[in-house]
Order: structure tokens, then C-alpha cells, then sequence
């Protein structure tokens, strides 16, 4: 008997814009997979390297970065420091063998909350495609990868 995979995903989401948008695709009961994590940041500037590689060495499937539009960063270039280090972050990962499909970062707004809810399970849809996270088993036995 096979168990379906069901992907755990963190998105660490910008308060001012996606944080806002999943909180009203909740409210206008946009469904999106409760397998999506959400931690809130005052900007996806604030979000580090080491959150990420943290995410994943803990067993997450999948990592979503979201934050405002381009232009639209209430801190003026936090949203493309971001940009920045997702992409670095995509070259190391496939740099271990991990595939950087399993992070991803997009841009929305406040009133998108319909579009976040589509790129949440757009995103969870793309990570169960790849399958667990194999530091996964490694992280829920405490194990050093
Ligand atoms: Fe939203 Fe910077 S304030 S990404």
C-alpha cells in the first residue's frame, strides 16, 4: 500500500504584501494547501540565506519566497536582495543535489489574494512532482546531513 506524498512547503512571505495576500485569499476561502508554512518577515529582504538552507536541512519539501511586486518594496530594494539570493541559493542547491525547483520566489501584491493561493499550489503541485526532500529522513532523525 503506497502512502501519498504530501509536501511540506515554507514560504517566507513579506508582511506588506503576500502575508497580506495569503490573509485574504484565507478570508475570501481561496483554497491553498495547508502544507504551505507561512513565516512572516517585515520584508523579503530580511529573509537570509541561512533561513532557507535552515528550511530544507529541517525536512521542508519545497521553500516559497514571496514578496511585492517589483518597484513596489516598501524598503525600496529588499525584494531584489532577495531576488538575488534565491538565485544564488538556486545554484547551490543543485550544486548538492538538491533540486532548485524546491525554491522558488515570486512577486505579488497585497490585493492578489486569489493569485497567491494559484502560485501556492502551483508551487506544493511542483514539489510533490519531485518528491520528498531526502535530507528529510535525515532531519526527523536528528541526523546530520
Ligand atoms: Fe515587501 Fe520588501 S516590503 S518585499
Amino acid at each position: 500500500m503506497s502512502v501519498e506524498f504530501k509536501p511540506e512547503v515554507v514560504a517566507f512571505c513579506c508582511r506588506h504584501c503576500a502575508y497580506a495576500a495569503a490573509d485574504l485569499a484565507g478570508g475570501g476561502r481561496q483554497a491553498y494547501p495547508s502544507a504551505i508554512k507561512i513565516v512572516e518577515l517585515p520584508c523579503t529582504g530580511r529573509m537570509d540565506v541561512v533561513n532557507v538552507l535552515h528550511a530544507f536541512e529541517s525536512g521542508a519539501d519545497g521553500v516559497l519566497v514571496a514578496g511585492c511586486l517589483s518597484g513596489k518594496c516598501h524598503y525600496i530594494k529588499g525584494n531584489l536582495y532577495a531576488r538575488q539570493r534565491v538565485n544564488y541559493l538556486k545554484a547551490l542547491l543543485d550544486e548538492i543535489g538538491l533540486e532548485s525547483e524546491r525554491l522558488r520566489m515570486v512577486n505579488i501584491s497585497a490585493a492578489m489574494g486569489i493569485r497567491f493561493a494559484e502560485l501556492a499550489n502551483e508551487h506544493v503541485e511542483c514539489v510533490r512532482k519531485l518528491g520528498p526532500n531526502p535530507l528529510r529522513s535525515a532531519a526527523k532523525q536528528g541526523v546530520a546531513a
